[in-house]
């Protein structure tokens, strides 16, 4: 079963020309206090690539997201896109850039519909700011801007959801629209940080499947603790511990790698209750 209609693809106005990285990070630092969260972290993110990010609790996955999206301040380190040099974005800027991120937990915002929710993310292709417009659009740019919020949310299989308020939905619905608010700005880079945390197998099916849609038209780093999803969708995987990479390739090889396996048999053994999907 398609999940999505060939004409409706998420990213499709994206044009993704280059066949070198699309996005490149290198040699970056982060450090919180004395904490080095990041240490001489590199990575390179080709078109149309899944891209994991993986590694045990606290390893700095969502740290780096963080440096990417201007959440925390690079030590040192360099980002590049589509091969040119680049200051760190700002926050503001990261739409500019053509990438988007969810977060980890799902962070919709509990005063807006769903579909609001979505249109906040569809905003950034505006001059304006939307929670301090909406009462001031025009009708066809509001009509417009729900439209393509109403597309996101087809795409991530959550239009029915459109009018409800957040508190309303279900976890893996809730994760749907997080998504659609993400997919609404057309990325060439997405940026999820555990998309399926708290997911069935159904609904990681169901994802996976979706993941295979989104990549043909833009590349996607994912942060993941389900092992077995990062084997079905991946073409590249880094595997962090401690802030730095121990390990990249193909799924197939870096499971194989003592470092990696070291690292998640330690964090089995000082953590009875770890999930076995974390093994690999
Ligand atoms: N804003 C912050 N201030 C201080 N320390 C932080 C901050 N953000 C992260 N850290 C620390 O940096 C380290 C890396 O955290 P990070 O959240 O990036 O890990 P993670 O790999 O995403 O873990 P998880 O799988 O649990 O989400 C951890 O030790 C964390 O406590
Ligand atoms: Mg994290």
């Amino acid at each position: 079963m398609r999940l999505l209609p060939e004409s409706a693809l998420v990213c499709l106005e994206s044009t993704l020309v280059s066949e070198n990285n699309l996005l490149a990070i290198n040699s970056l630092s982060v450090s919180f206090g004395g904490l080095k969260a990041l240490d001489n972290v590199s990575i390179e993110v080709k078109p149309n690539n899944v891209v994991a990010l993986i590694g045990p609790n606290g390893a700095g996955k969502t740290t780096l997201f963080n440096a990417i999206s201007g959440l925390v301040p690079a030590d040192s380190g360099q980002i590049k896109l589509e091969d040119n040099l680049i200051s760190w974005p700002k926050p503001h800027e990261l739409a500019g850039y053509g990438i988007a991120r969810t977060l980890q937990g799902v962070g919709l915002f509990s005063g807006l519909s769903v579909v609001e929710n979505v249109m906040m993310g569809a905003d950034i292709h505006r001059k304006s700011n939307f929670i301090k417009d909406i009462l001031g659009l025009s009708s066809r740019d509001e009509y417009e801007l729900k439209e393509k919020a109403m597309q996101a949310l087809a795409w991530a299989g959550a239009a029915h959801l459109a009018e409800l308020e957040p508190k309303q939905l279900t976890y893996p619905d809730s994760k749907r629209v997080s998504l659609a608010r993400a997919l609404v700005m057309m990325p060439k880079i997405l940026l999820l940080d555990e998309p399926a945390a708290g997911l069935g197998q159904d609904d990681i099916d169901k994802f996976t499947k979706l993941i295979f849609d989104l990549k043909r038209n833009c590349s996607i780093v994912i942060v993941e603790h389900h092992i077995d999803f990062i084997s079905r969708i991946s073409d590249q995987v880094y595997v962090l511990n401690f802030g730095k990479v121990i390990a990249n390739g193909t799924f197939d090889s870096v499971k194989r790698e003592p470092a990696v396996l070291d690292a998640y048999l330690g964090t089995q053994q000082s953590n009875s209750s770890s999930n076995s999907s974390r093994a690999l």
